[in-house]
């Protein structure tokens, strides 16, 4: 049987974040720099390619192994301190459907809606670990949908719009859009994400468009990223 989250808590609002861009968009580096997450956040990586060696100046504990994985992200929550950390989960196959499901049920488990600090949870290589374009299935499906009451917070990272499930495009209410190679992925974000096509089609590689819950329709911030230091 795998672990249930605890404490439900319909009081906290829904937090979910999403990365869209082409290969070398800068998506990598726009989680690490525009501001969802922070020096103090516990945040749980799922890190198939090793991207995050830091992450906003604090080292990463990465895991080849899931119950090392486990092990290490169940006793940073326990800790009555609340202190933050960054702890990566790296399988040895890479990304593939399996690896996702069986990280987001670690995830899931560890959700409690009474915890001193939310678990943000980083997902790169998304589309390479779903099989629909429909509806989000599984644990990950669960963290989508109901992840908000127990304090977990998806951020979402994939190349292509139509590779995910539609899920994704409806839960994060925050949404970073990088550079598109192809101007059907633009037009699909633009519909999907109510971004005006144009703004996306334009945008030069490192420069990007984000909404925020804060937004309203039709409203959005352009940004460029900064190089970060190696
Ligand atoms: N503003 C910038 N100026 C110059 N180089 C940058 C800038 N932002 C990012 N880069 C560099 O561009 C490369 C690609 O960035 P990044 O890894 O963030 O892209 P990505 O969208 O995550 O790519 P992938 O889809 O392959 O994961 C990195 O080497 C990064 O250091
Ligand atoms: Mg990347």
């Amino acid at each position: 049987m795998s672990l249930q989250p605890r404490n439900p808590n319909n009081r906290l609002s829904a937090e979910h974040a999403l990365f869209v861009g082409s290969s070398g968009s800068g998506k990598t580096t726009a989680v690490k720099q525009v501001g969802v997450i922070k020096a103090t956040d516990q945040v749980a990586l799922f890190d198939p390619y090793n991207d995050y060696e830091t992450l906003c100046g604090r080292e990463v504990r990465r895991y080849t192994s899931l119950a090392g994985f486990a092990r290490a992200l169940y006793s940073a929550r326990a800790a009555k301190a609340g202190r933050g950390f960054k702890i990566a989960y790296s399988p040895k196959d890479g990304a593939n459907p399996k690896n996702l499901e069986a990280f987001s049920k670690i995830i899931w488990g560890a959700g409690d809606g009474l915890h001193k600090k939310p678990l943000k949870v980083i997902f790169e290589e998304l589309a390479k670990c779903v099989n629909t374009s429909g509806a989000a299935r599984g644990a990950f499906g669960e963290i989508l949908t109901g992840g908000r009451k127990f304090g977990l917070h998806a951020i979402c990272i994939f190349q292509r719009g139509q590779e995910v499930p539609k899920t994704v495009m409806g839960q994060c209410s925050i949404k970073w859009v990088g550079r598109q190679e192809r101007k059907k992925d633009a037009v699909y974000l633009a519909d999907e994400l109510d971004l005006p096509v144009d703004n996306i089609i334009k945008l030069p590689r490192y420069h990007y468009l984000m909404k925020t819950a804060d937004h309203n329709i039709g409203q959005f911030d352009q940004g460029k990223l900064r190089k970060l230091a190696a």
